[in-house]
């Protein structure tokens, strides 16, 4: 398998914002909630907290905040943004798209945009959509958003799944790169099967919102935990594989590699399927939890702040979510433009 022929221009990532709730959701928290421990936590998860937005503040107050963070890294107006991708689950509403209220807030004047709902997933899924507009040479200014507040959706009652998840969004602002920099390659997959795994029962055109459907608590995560995590350490390695090999790149070139963050024990089991050493992985799951759709902007983030991401930089992105979803992405780091940058 051979990567697409290019004849056009790279779209490269020019800069980042990222907004996490100030509110803390600590393990011992979680133990005054339901049956749990810090220690099953950590030792199952890794996640030592999450953070958790006020009750009743929208997933598009979030992507706003990350967005301007964004912008004014980048010295930017939003008036000079083509298009606004939202990656997203949990949406303000079922209609409007969250990035139409966002594009409201921000006031990006000439954005049209969308929302993508790939899950965990959709942060890559949303990039290499946007990367297309880019690459097209139709756009030169796109927005690529992922946030999530899961504190919406989780059963606070599910010891099982409400330990895993937190709140947070990530932004990047795609443009056309003048050099080879930016989004090498990508390779994508998905497996419908997999939705009974991993999935909120109610509240779609399936199951509309009734008396039931609350009562059987329909409108809350559910997932079978085992399975997903054996499709997640699989398909992490198997896909990120196939992809590094059709661009003729072994692991060893890999500088850094951001995959999703869901689970400690799931990183590290790709870390070593792909033979990473630690050095090369990024990990932020003790201080977020799984973010969804923000889980690889928050830990692009976290790779800045630690200086671990310089331009020139190989970097293999990695995620698998709800669907099930996979999504791999290879970059060329180009470095972020603006005022003040060092990445
Ligand atoms: C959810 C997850 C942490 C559970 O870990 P696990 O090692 O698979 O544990 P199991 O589901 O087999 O459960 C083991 C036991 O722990 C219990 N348990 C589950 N959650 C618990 C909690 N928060 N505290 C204490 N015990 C818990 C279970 O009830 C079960 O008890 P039992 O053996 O008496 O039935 C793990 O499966 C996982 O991370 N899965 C992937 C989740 C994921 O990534 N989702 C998002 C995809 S993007």
């Amino acid at each position: 398998m051979t990567p697409p022929v290019r004849t056009t221009r790279r779209a490269r990532i020019t800069s980042l914002g990222r907004y996490v709730p100030e509110r803390l959701l600590t393990n011992a928290d979680l133990e005054k909630i339901v049956e749990t421990s810090d220690e099953w936590i950590r030792t199952r998860t890794g996640i030592e907290r999450r953070h958790v937005v006020e009750p009743g503040t929208p997933t598009s107050e979030l992507c706003a905040k990350a967005a301007r963070e964004a912008l004014d890294r980048r010295g930017i107006g939003a008036e000079e943004l083509d298009l606004i991708i939202v990656a997203t689950v949990t949406p303000d509403m079922v209609v409007p798209a969250t990035a139409c209220v966002v594009q409201d807030k921000i006031q990006a004047t000439r954005a049209w945009g969308f929302d993508i709902s790939g899950a965990c997933s959709g942060f890559l899924y949303a990039l290499t959509t946007g990367a297309q507009f880019v690459e097209a040479g139709t756009h030169s200014k796109v927005m690529v958003i992922g946030a999530d507040v899961m504190s919406a959706i989780v059963d606070y009652q599910d010891r099982a799944t409400c330990v895993l998840f937190g709140d947070g969004a990530g932004a990047v602002i795609l443009e056309p790169s003048p050099d080879d920099s930016g989004l090498v390659d990508f390779l994508h997959e998905m497996d419908g099967s997999g939705a009974r795994y991993l999935h909120m029962p109610a509240g779609g055109s399936a199951h509309p919102a009734s008396h039931e459907t609350v009562d059987k608590r329909m409108h809350f995560v559910r997932q079978e935990g085992a399975h997903v995590f054996k499709y997640a350490v699989r398909k992490f390695a198997e896909v990120s594989q196939r992809l590094l090999e059709r661009n003729g790149t072994s692991p060893e070139q890999v500088d850094l590699f951001v995959t999703h963050q869901a689970n400690l024990r799931i990183i590290d089991a790709a870390r070593d399927r792909l033979g990473f050493p630690d050095s090369k992985v990024v990990k932020n799951i003790h201080e977020y939890g799984n973010t969804t759709a923000a889980t690889i902007p928050l830990a692009l983030g976290t790779a800045l702040d630690q200086g671990r991401l310089r331009r020139g930089d190989l970097v293999l992105l990695a995620s698998v979510g709800a669907g099930f979803t996979v999504g791999t992405v290879l970059l060329r780091w180009s470095g972020l433009e603006g005022k003040g940058q060092h990445g």
